[in-house]
């Protein structure tokens, strides 16, 4: 691939998007965050120096999954704020040149939305019915786990709102992959592939620059319904194909759907969140006429070896190259243990489902140490790199947290053994010397803050050239600048210890080198311009210690 101008391409293709998490990310009001509070943050994310903000789900919902539960696909929840408040934080967003990818929740809705209450009161046999799987039988249709933990089928007359209503005798069973209170939808009923054009039709009429696709791989099912034990967590490539993930026909519906986005001006996106490996078969979400993006889950869930990581930035490279789409790279989301404490666990790799305060403790400084060096190297790949809100203040998991106030509907489902993904969830620290750490002005927070948090303040790091804050300030400056997210990739031969790679740009030639143990001496005629942790010199040369990131430029 020749190095290219950073306008020959459309914005998303070497972007930095940053995921907003809203209960979570600033409040201008009590103890969840609001969409006013993200506005109000628009300067500090310019600072940071990101390029769009995705931002998980705002619409009206129980809060049963945090938002992954919509009861209305075109509004926002009045927690949250109003239309009114999300338009004007598109505007304020556009203004600073920070693109708006929303969150698209198209595998099920709440059991609040109108669809599954008239479903309900419609009863078995109904049309209404037929926008979601119900089934008849003594016995739920399928062995399917949810993803959550639990079966994967309900009965309605087994709801908490079945005493005293009109199906308190209802015995037919339906599809909720997650929970209870996600019925899956039918995507075979036109009604409902008609339903989502019009939402995304809705927010690209108010100006969202594209969609973080939920669950992208569950939405057709197969539909003989054949039983299924196997992993639901991730597909794997090679063993048995789930018959409720990664089957041939949720292409169709991407493909329609890019021709909806195609209809408006702008580079639309869509960005697939499918938890498909290996690579290869991820590709195929992002052919021309589908996706433009999916998340490269495989490189999150590699463990931290040198080895492994190289291999990982090969495949990915190779595969998503072979379609002309951009790779993607992430450590952290909503989803998974902070990576800055994931990495400092004896195990690396995806991780465990929350961390107990009885489970083994990540070692802090460790983990930090490898976070920024793995950040590091992912922000020197081309392609398009995600951060989640709160690693660029270098926010530990909160691995303390007291069950009386988790939330993640995984915890419950699986009766106590996963602690779940609240631990990474915790809202963020905005000012060090203020109740809940100036996350909301009434001093209020859904979930503790751990203490070690006050000195990761957001106001004690901003402006402070040794914080970790500053560190993806000048990383992000200098992608920016260098053009690497357009980069040419080549990877060195190296020691079994350390990736190096030189990308080059149209503005020059520049090294990635990450050592993971031990050191490793800098080649000659190379520069360090930035580095993850203190550098050493040896005869004259430039020593990287274990865990250590660097970018050079030629001397
Ligand atoms: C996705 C979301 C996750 C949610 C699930 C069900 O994996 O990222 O947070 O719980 O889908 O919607």
């Amino acid at each position: 691939m020749q190095a290219q101008s950073p306008n020959s391409y459309p914005w998303w293709h070497s972007a930095v998007i940053y995921q907003i998490y809203p209960r979570s990310f600033a409040s201008t009001d009590g103890a969840i965050g609001t969409i006013a509070g993200i506005t109000s943050k628009l300067d500090y994310l310019r600072t940071l120096g990101v390029d769009a903000i995705w931002i998980s789900p705002f619409y009206p919902s129980p809060q049963h999954d945090a938002g992954y539960d919509v009861a209305d696909y075109t509004d926002i929840d009045p927690r949250f704020g109003t239309l009114a408040d999300a338009d004007a934080m598109i505007a304020a967003a556009h203004e600073r040149d920070i693109k708006v990818i929303i969150d698209l929740v198209p595998n099920h809705t709440s059991d609040e939305h109108r669809w599954f209450r008239e479903a309900l009161a419609a009863g078995p046999g109904s049309r209404a019915r037929e926008r979601y799987w119900f089934r008849d039988g003594t016995q739920p249709p399928t062995d399917w786990r949810s993803v959550f933990g639990g079966p994967a089928w309900t009965r309605v007359c087994d709801r908490p709102d079945a005493a005293g209503s009109p199906w308190e005798n209802d015995q037919q069973w339906y599809l909720n992959l997650f929970d209870s209170t996600q019925p899956d939808l039918n995507w075979n009923n036109p009604q409902v592939r008609d339903y989502f054009d019009s939402i995304l039709r809705f927010w690209l009429d108010r100006g969202v620059d594209g969609f973080r696709v939920d669950v992208a791989h569950g939405l057709v099912k197969d539909p003989a319904l054949p039983n299924f034990s196997g992993d639901v967590s991730m597909v794997h490539g090679g063993t048995e194909r789930p018959p409720m993930f990664d089957q041939e026909g949720v292409h169709e519906i991407f493909r329609r759907w890019n021709a909806v986005l195609s209809e408006y001006p702008g580079d639309r996106v869509l960005v697939a969140e499918a938890w498909v490996d290996p690579p290869s078969r991820l590709t195929r979400y992002v052919r021309p006429d589908e996706m433009h993006q999916a998340f490269n889950f495989t490189f999150l869930a590699t463990p931290w070896n040198a080895i492994q990581i190289r291999e990982t930035v090969k495949e990915s490279l190779d595969v998503f190259g072979q379609v002309g789409r951009p790779a993607t790279w992430v450590l952290s989301n909503h989803d998974v243990v902070r990576h800055a404490s994931r990495l400092g666990l004896s195990v690396t790799g995806k991780g465990p489902n929350g961390i107990f305060a009885s489970d083994e403790q990540p070692d802090a400084q460790l983990g930090l140490r490898r976070a920024k060096a793995a950040t590091q190297l992912m922000l020197a790949l081309p392609g398009s790199a995600y951060i989640y809100q709160g690693e660029e203040l270098g926010l530990p998991e909160h691995t303390s947290l007291p069950d009386e106030v988790r939330e993640d509907p995984t915890f419950f489902r699986t009766r106590g053994e996963q602690a779940g993904r609240d631990g990474c969830r915790v809202p963020l620290p905005w000012s060090a010397d203020e109740p809940a750490y100036g996350f909301s002005p009434s001093g209020e927070s859904w979930l503790p803050q751990p203490p070690v948090w006050r000195e990761l303040a957001a106001d004690q790091q901003v402006g402070r050239p040794d914080s970790t804050f500053a560190f993806y300030q000048d990383l992000l400056l200098r992608r920016k600048a260098w053009n690497l997210g357009e980069g040419d990739f080549e990877l060195l031969d190296s020691p079994d210890h350390v990736v190096a790679g030189i990308s080059r740009t149209d503005t020059g030639e520049y090294l990635l080198a990450t050592c993971f143990d031990g050191t490793w001496e800098l080649p000659s005629g190379w520069s360090v311009v930035a580095h993850s942790a203190e550098l050493s010199k040896e005869n004259n040369a430039t020593v990287l210690g274990p865990d250590t990131s660097v970018w050079a430029t030629r001397m």
